[in-house]
């Protein structure tokens, strides 16, 4: 079954033979993976397209407590196994008698990048968020988020650590030097755009988001966001977060770029979609020229 996988990995550059040649993972195991995964891809489509996933504005009012947590812990949780699970793979390899090897500065390189990600996403910007008192992120969400975090995790994992060497895709000479250095510019701007625009997003509410004004009157849970790329369109942050994973995947030339950048689309477009219906419809002064995720277009 995972034998599946090879046509299309074979098309990215990386054939049975070369993953063979590494010891970090079996090649029938890193092929099981990597289809799992690819299967993902329309399955993320197909649900988001469907119903936007139950957190933030888009919770379930329905939802019985039992099933919800709040949204740092369910932010927190989502993201949880790719900075674990990556790590754990590093220790793993560190400290496995076979294999001796060290990484060359380009796997160092990319590891750096993908804990960087993760330590922002998955750490710091839970604690970072302002959800008022029935912000509700629903477990569903936090723990089938897992199918996807996980395959993502290991297969940057084993990418960085064997089989991207492997397959010569991850080197600072040649054509990938040069593809790491554009992927990392781009991925670097992307980043920065995004932490900017999250803190933009979070600027619109006091740091306690259930205090009440002077006046002693609830302070508005939402208003229209302002600056940066906001001016464009209403979800700055997706645009900023598909610049960063488009750069990731360059940066890593591998399936597992590929597949995170593809799941985010699908993840964040439809999302995007009806964020911005939700801002038309919520405030009648909201700026009509604004799109939903790409400048002038859409
Ligand atoms: N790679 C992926 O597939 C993926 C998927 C999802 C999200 N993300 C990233 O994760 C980050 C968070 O995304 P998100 O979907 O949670 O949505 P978000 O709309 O960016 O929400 C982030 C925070 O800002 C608050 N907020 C949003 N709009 C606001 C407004 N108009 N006024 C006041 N507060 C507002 C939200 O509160 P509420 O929670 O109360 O709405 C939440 O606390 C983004 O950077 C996004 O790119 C990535």
């Amino acid at each position: 079954m995972a034998d599946r996988a090879w046509p299309v990995l074979s098309l990215l550059g990386v054939d049975e033979a070369c993953v063979s040649a590494q010891t970090v993972v079996a090649p029938s195991t890193y092929a099981a993976v990597a289809l799992f995964a690819l299967t993902l891809i329309p399955i993320t489509a197909l649900y988001e397209f469907a119903s936007p996933s139950g957190y933030g504005r888009f919770a379930s009012r329905s939802l019985p407590s039992w099933l919800s947590v709040s949204a740092r812990v369910g932010w927190w949780l989502l993201e949880l196994p790719c900075s674990l699970v990556f790590v754990a793979a590093l220790l793993y390899h560190h400290m496995s008698s076979s294999s001796s090897s060290s990484l060359s500065a380009a796997s160092i390189f990319l590891a750096v990048q993908f804990l960087v990600h993760y330590a922002y996403r998955g750490w710091l910007f839970p604690y970072l968020i302002r959800p008022h008192a029935d912000s509700r992120f629903s477990l569903v969400i936090a723990l089938g988020g897992w199918l996807v975090t996980v395959p993502h995790a290991l297969l940057s994992a084993w990418w960085v650590l064997a089989v991207g060497p492997s397959c010569g895709h991850v080197a600072l000479e040649g054509a990938s030097g040069v593809r790491l250095i554009l992927g990392g510019l781009l991925y670097a701007v992307g980043l920065a755009l995004l932490v900017w625009h999250d803190a933009l997003l979070r600027s619109l509410r006091p740091a306690n988001a259930d205090a009440t004004n002077a006046k002693g009157k609830a302070v508005a849970r939402y208003s229209i966001p302002r600056g940066g790329l906001f001016e464009y369109v209403t979800s700055a942050q997706y645009l900023c977060e598909l610049v960063a994973w488009l750069g990731f995947a360059l940066l890593q030339g591998s399936p597992n770029g590929l597949y995170i950048l593809l799941v985010s689309t699908f993840n964040l477009v439809p999302r995007a979609v009806r964020t911005h219906a939700w801002y038309l419809q919520t405030f009648p002064d909201y700026p009509k020229d604004r799109r939903s995720i790409l400048p002038f277009l859409c």
